[in-house]
């Protein structure tokens, strides 16, 4: 049974794991992996799409710092008995204290736009990496993440779901940005992981197309909800997020949302 505001939700549809199995594979291809942490693991998604691709005995490590995340991630991992899986709490900013033995590859999927002091992270995962290892991330909140084309959607989705909340709610979000919402571009990642000895990042932006059923599981999720509308409680956020996206779908006559994913793979010196 998924947690009700979970990212298991957008995490299953098909769209998110079909772009998430081929950066998987094409990282552990051909390089020997045989250790490697999935930081930010959550449930586990894409903890599953690397276990598919690591060798008999290989060792893989899901960090994160929620606790009922990591439990059912443990679960989730449970069939994978022919490797050596840990699930360990902790967060990005301090995985250096969490893992004392370097490994081959760190994986940091869809959350690196979470953390605040991105330098600190991708310093700390160079700690954990033998030389020669590989970090590899990917997010849909960078700078650039939204199509051109689409802003008239965005417009008119926050513009219908603010004045729902405010109409028949009497609310209003508190006025702050969110981490993911002060993104940074593909060029100054690239400076933080050269700066942080990691050399000739391959960074790509791949456009994915998202069918409404794919943004409704994401407005399912706690850090969305809270993301774009701060304070608002969370069940109303997503009630509220949930019809307007419809609407806006309906109104602009869209099929698909196409989104921009920032995938970025770096070899350790
Ligand atoms: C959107 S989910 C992504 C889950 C999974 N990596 C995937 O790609 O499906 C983001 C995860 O990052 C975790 N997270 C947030 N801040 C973090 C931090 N500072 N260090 C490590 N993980 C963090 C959250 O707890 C959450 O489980």
């Amino acid at each position: 049974m998924p947690r009700r505001f979970s990212f298991t939700q957008f995490a299953s549809s098909p769209a998110y794991r079909e772009l998430n199995r081929g950066f998987v594979e094409r990282v552990i291809r051909g390089r020997g992996i045989t250790s490697a942490v999935d930081l930010g693991c959550e449930a586990g998604a894409v903890t599953e799409l690397i276990a598919e691709c690591l060798p008999e005995r290989a060792t893989i490590i899901g960090i994160d710092p929620s606790a009922p995340a990591l439990k059912t991630a443990e679960r989730n991992l449970r069939r994978f008995d022919h490797l050596v899986t840990r699930f360990l709490r902790g967060s990005a900013e301090e995985v250096s204290q969490l893992v004392r033995e370097p490994v081959d590859a760190v994986f940091f999927c869809n959350a690196i736009h979470l953390v605040k002091d991105k330098v600190r992270v991708v310093q700390e995962i160079s700690r954990i990496l033998k030389p020669g290892g590989v970090f590899a991330f990917n997010s849909a909140f960078f700078q650039g993440a939204e199509p051109q084309e689409t802003l008239p959607f965005y417009r008119a989705w926050m513009f219908k779901a603010l004045r729902c909340l405010r109409q028949r709610h009497g609310l209003a979000p508190r006025r702050e940005k969110a981490a993911a919402r002060i993104g940074l571009t593909a060029d100054e990642y690239r400076q933080i992981l050269e700066e942080a000895g990691f050399v000739s990042p391959d960074l790509e932006i791949a456009k994915v197309d998202l069918p409404l059923q794919t943004c409704l599981a994401l407005t399912q999720f706690e850090g969305f909800i809270q993301g774009v509308l701060p304070g608002v409680p969370l069940r109303i956020g997503w009630k509220v997020l949930q019809e307007t996206v419809r609407q806006t779908f309906e109104e602009l006559n869209m099929r698909v949302l196409p989104r921009n994913w920032l995938l970025a793979i770096a070899v350790k010196k």
